[in-house]
């Protein structure tokens, strides 16, 4: 009996240090590692409605906050909009014959909610010109054997939805959401098996709730972004409950989210204090989404900070909602697979913020300064420094954290400065291969990822700073009303990592056909 006792105890302490033992203390570069992928690995490239498809309001879409937001002057670079972009909406066909070009196993886009119901209402209206465009998509691409990955949000909330109820500040778009995710369900789910509810919530809730520079604008610092992500995160639960009662019998599908995440690296490993602001940093990146999904609440130092510092400016609750215990339930576990979405990394140190009245954010939340090498590669966007060891370090750490859930990256790549229009785009190929290897590491580390989504096909509308950087493998003249594709040098060596699943050593894979060997382990 007493061995018994010891025993449940000793896999008790096993099971809740499994969620700690990220070594923040190692972090072993290596050098470059030749192999291949596991038999099966999907290859795949992204995109997402509102930065392609264009035609913003035809066939009876309706509006979304971006069309909004993009109109209004002076909040997008150069004033671009998304009004034409890509004219995908046009090209299924023929951005599917790219997509053949090379060799993808899967493509990633989203479906526009206000396309296929305008006011984001189902009750109100469907429009089936919307559904038939995404019918077009899908078939052509199965027809392709490519297989769809679709995203029910990529940001492009009704405008109905934010000018009647403030969109993800209420509560009523779990409801919302979830009955066009049903709907969506319904009409695709015979045909898409792999459902992402949310694309980057984290960019949702800081960007559009908290800074303002993203649709839908607002400036609710201290406290929008955390009531956003509340909201998304039920949201998404629901729309996760919602399958699995009614679709998941028939259809065989699976429901993921797409996390976005910077790694954060302690400045000095040495130093506990570095190593706690690191945490922090990661814990209220991707740890606040996807703990609460995968373990029912949020991360405790999340807790405890925002808690304090609310505490301190004198309020009385928490800026941080609370989930009751019937939510937690309701929460945990509402994931068959995560998608990651990695473009840096950044170095941490522990800095404190006073909390005085008013002056409440959730970067000051953090106690924390971001610092970066100035020797890490920057070739496009102003924030994207090519570190790829931080993706390896992240992987493990969701790993680790998470209990090795099924990975599908969803978004990795690199974008160019517009002065660039040259199609030789060395340092994307140099991204895209440290990038797949330090993923192959991660791989051989025992992490199960299972996909990874180059991002992106084309080059697209990129939020708030236009068509100023763009991160296709395609290049698209915009200039041109046709908006004309052209494989930039990225394209044949994607193409290649893809036909063969990896980095096979040519020397070895020689000698041992040399030597008669038939089962060939490349190290
Ligand atoms: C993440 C977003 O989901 C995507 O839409 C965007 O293009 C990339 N970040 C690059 O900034």
């Amino acid at each position: 009996h007493r061995d018994r006792e010891t025993c449940h105890v000793l896999v008790l302490v096993l099971c809740l240090s499994a969620a700690e033992d990220f070594d923040w203390t190692k972090n072993d570069r290596g050098s470059f590692y030749y192999g291949t992928f596991p038999a099966g690995f999907s290859w795949g490239a992204g995109s997402s409605a509102y930065q392609t498809e264009g035609a913003w309001d035809q066939d009876g879409k309706g509006l979304s906050i971006w069309d909004v937001f993009s109109h209004r002057k002076g909040k997008i670079l150069q004033n671009d909009t998304g009004d034409s972009s890509c004219q995908g909406y046009y090209k299924i066909k023929e951005d599917i014959s790219l997509m053949k070009e090379l060799k993808l196993d899967h493509y990633r886009f989203s479906i526009s909610w206000p396309r296929i119901m305008p006011t984001g209402i189902k009750s109100d209206h469907v429009n089936e010109k919307g559904i038939k465009y995404y019918d077009e998509l899908i078939d052509n691409l199965l027809e392709n054997k490519i297989t769809p990955i679709a995203t029910l949000y990529h940001w492009d909330l009704p405008q109905v939805l934010q000018e009647k109820y403030g969109g993800w500040q209420n509560i009523s778009m779990v409801n919302y959401f979830n009955e066009f995710a049903n709907l969506c369900f319904e009409r695709f789910g015979n045909r898409v098996k792999y459902w992402i509810t949310l694309n980057n919530p984290w960019s949702v809730a800081v960007e559009g709730y908290e800074t303002g520079e993203h649709a839908p604008g607002l400036k609710l610092r201290g406290t929008g972004a955390y009531r956003a992500a509340h909201h998304m995160i039920k949201a998404h639960a629901k729309v996760w409950h919602t399958y699995d009662t009614k679709w998941r019998g028939k259809q065989k599908g699976l429901v993921g989210i797409s996390l976005s995440g910077d790694w954060g690296e302690p400045v000095d490993i040495s130093n506990q204090k570095d190593i706690e602001a690191a945490e922090r940093y990661v814990q209220f990146y991707i740890g606040w989404f996807a703990t609460p999904i995968f373990h029912g609440d949020y991360p405790q130092v999340m807790k405890d900070f925002i808690g304090r510092k609310s505490a301190q400016q004198g309020l009385g609750t928490s800026r941080l909602p609370t989930f009751s215990s019937q939510e937690k339930s309701y929460v945990k576990g509402t994931c068959d697979f995560l998608g990651i979405g990695h473009f840096t990394t950044r170095y941490i140190t522990q800095k404190n913020y006073q909390s005085g009245h008013g002056s409440s954010s959730y970067f000051t939340d953090r106690d924390l300064a971001e610092l970066v090498d100035p020797r890490w590669p920057d070739p496009g966007s102003e924030w994207l420094y090519s570190v790829p060891w931080g993706f390896r370090r992240l992987l493990n750490f969701v790993k680790a954290q998470y209990r090795n859930p099924m990975i599908y990256v969803t978004e990795n790549g690199v974008s160019e400065k517009i002065m660039c229009t040259e199609l030789c785009d060395d340092w994307r190929i140099q991204y895209y291969k440290d990038y797949t290897n330090e993923m192959l590491k991660a791989i051989k580390d025992g992490v199960n990822v299972r996909g990874y989504t180059a991002w992106s096909l084309l080059d697209k509308f990129e939020w708030d700073e236009g068509y100023s950087e763009r991160f296709g493998l395609y290049y698209v003249d915009f200039r041109n009303k046709n908006k004309p594709r052209y494989p930039k040098a990225s394209v044949q060596y994607y193409k290649r990592i893809i036909s063969s699943n990896g980095f096979p050593n040519q020397r070895e894979v020689r000698l041992v056909i040399l030597n008669g060997y038939t089962d060939i382990r490349c190290k």
